[in-house]
C-alpha cells in the first residue's frame, strides 16, 4: 500500500470501503422492515402451475443474525489488519512482516541441523535415516524434473539407482557432479568416419562391446575405426571414462537408447548432455545432504 504516491486512492478506496458496508446495513433493514407481527403470511402474488403460491416470509432470524455478525466482522477487521487504503490496522500486521518471521521461524529450526548435517562426512550420513529424508525432500524439490521421481531418469536423463555413472560414483564426485555441474562432449562422427557405411561398421563394433549380435564382418572394420577414434575417450576396452563423462559401452546400460538406430544416432550426431550446476543455487548444506542421498541410492542395490 506504500505504493501509492498520492492520498487520492488512499481515500477513494477507504470512502468506498466503508460506504459499502453502510449501504450492506441500510439494505438489510430496509429488506426487513415492515413487516407485521401477524399469524397471516402475506404472498407475493407470483403463482406458478396452478398452485405454487410465492409467499414473503419474513428472514429467519438468525439467518438475519449472521449477515449482522458478517458487517461487524467486518468492521473489527478493517480496524485491526491492513484494508482501508493506507491504514495498516492498530495490529500493525504485513504479509512481509508475517513471511520474514515464518523464514526466522524455519531457519532458526533447521539452521543447526544443516550445519550438523554439513560436518558428518557422506558415508556416516548414508546410515542416518533423518538425513536421507530430508535429502529425499531436496531431491524431489530440485531434480525430479529431470532425474524422474523415482531417481530412474529418462533418455537423456541418467538413472541415478543404478551403479554405473558418467561421472563416477563415489561422494566426491557426485559432489562435484552437483556444485559445478558436467557438460559432456561426444563430438559428431558422421564427417570423419565417412558418412552412414563408417558410423554403421563402428555402430556394429559397439553394439559387440556389450556381447550383442552383429554381423561381425562390418564389426570388424568398425573395431579399426574405433581404434582410431573412440579410444581417447571410452577407452581401449569401452569401459568409459569418468573424468570426460564418456560412458562405458560395455554394460548395455544406455543413456541414449540400446537399439541400432539409437546408437548410430548418438555416434552420427554427437550427444552433449548438461548437468546444471547447482553449487551458487542450493549452498553445500543442501548438496552435502543431496550427495548422502544419491549415493545412498545407488548402495541400495
Ligand atoms: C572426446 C571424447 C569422446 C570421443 C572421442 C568419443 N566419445 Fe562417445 N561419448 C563421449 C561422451 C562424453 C558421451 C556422453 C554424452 C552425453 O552424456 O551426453 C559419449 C556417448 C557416446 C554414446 C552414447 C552412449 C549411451 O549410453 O547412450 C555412444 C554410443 C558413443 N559415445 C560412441 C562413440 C564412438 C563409436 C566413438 C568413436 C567414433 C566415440 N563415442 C568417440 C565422449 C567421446
Ligand atoms: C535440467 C535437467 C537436470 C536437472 C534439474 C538436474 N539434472 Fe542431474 N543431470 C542432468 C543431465 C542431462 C545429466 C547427464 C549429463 C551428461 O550427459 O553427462 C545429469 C547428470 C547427473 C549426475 C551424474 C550421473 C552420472 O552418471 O555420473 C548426477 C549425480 C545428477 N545429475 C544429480 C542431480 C541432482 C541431485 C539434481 C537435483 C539437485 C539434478 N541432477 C538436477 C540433468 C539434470
Amino acid at each position: 500500500m506504500a505504493d501509492f504516491n498520492s492520498d487520492f486512492w488512499h481515500w477513494y478506496i477507504s470512502i468506498l470501503t466503508i460506504l459499502s458496508i453502510l449501504a450492506c446495513v441500510w439494505l438489510l433493514r430496509w429488506m426487513t422492515s415492515g413487516y407485521k407481527k401477524t399469524d397471516e403470511v402475506e404472498d407475493t402474488g407470483h403463482v406458478w402451475d396452478g398452485d405454487l403460491t410465492e409467499l414473503n416470509n419474513p428472514l429467519p432470524r438468525w439467518w438475519l443474525g449472521l449477515f449482522y455478525i458478517t458487517i461487524v466482522f467486518g468492521g473489527f477487521y478493517l480496524l485491526l489488519y491492513p484494508g482501508l487504503g493506507t491504514f495498516g490496522g492498530i495490529l500493525d500486521w504485513t504479509s512481509k512482516g508475517s513471511y520474514e518471521q515464518e523464514v526466522e521461524r524455519v531457519e532458526a529450526e533447521i539452521g543447526p541441523l544443516f550445519a550438523r548435517y554439513q560436518q558428518t562426512p557422506v558415508l556416516d550420513l548414508v546410515k542416518d535415516k533423518d538425513a536421507l529424508k530430508v535429502g529425499e525432500r531436496l531431491y524431489a524439490s530440485y531434480c525430479t524434473t529431470c532425474h524422474g521421481s523415482d531417481a530412474r531418469g529418462a533418455r537423456g536423463y541418467p538413472n541415478l539407482r543404478d551403479k554405473s555413472w558418467l561421472w563416477g560414483g563415489d561422494p566426491q564426485s557426485i559432489k562435484t557432479t552437483l556444485t559445478n555441474g558436467r557438460i559432456a562432449a561426444m563430438p559428431a562422427w558422421e564427417g570423419p568416419l565417412g558418412g552412414e557405411a563408417g558410423v554403421d561398421e563402428v555402430a556394429q563394433y559397439v553394439l559387440s562391446l556389450s556381447g550383442r549380435a552383429t554381423i561381425s564382418e562390418l564389426a570388424e572394420k568398425g573395431k579399426a575405426k574405433y581404434d582410431i577414434f573412440c579410444v581417447a575417450c571410452h577407452g581401449a576396452t569401452g569401459t568409459g571414462n569418468t573424468a570426460l563423462g564418456a560412458p562405458n559401452l560395455t554394460d548395455d546400460i544406455w543413456l541414449y537408447g540400446g537399439s541400432l538406430t539409437r546408437i548410430s544416432e548418438s555416434i552420427a550426431k554427437g550427444r552433449n548432455g548438461q548437468m546444471p550446476a547447482q553449487g551458487e543455487f542450493l549452498g553445500e548444506a543442501k548438496i552435502h545432504l543431496l550427495t548422502a542421498y544419491i549415493y545412498g541410492l545407488s548402495q541400495e542395490n
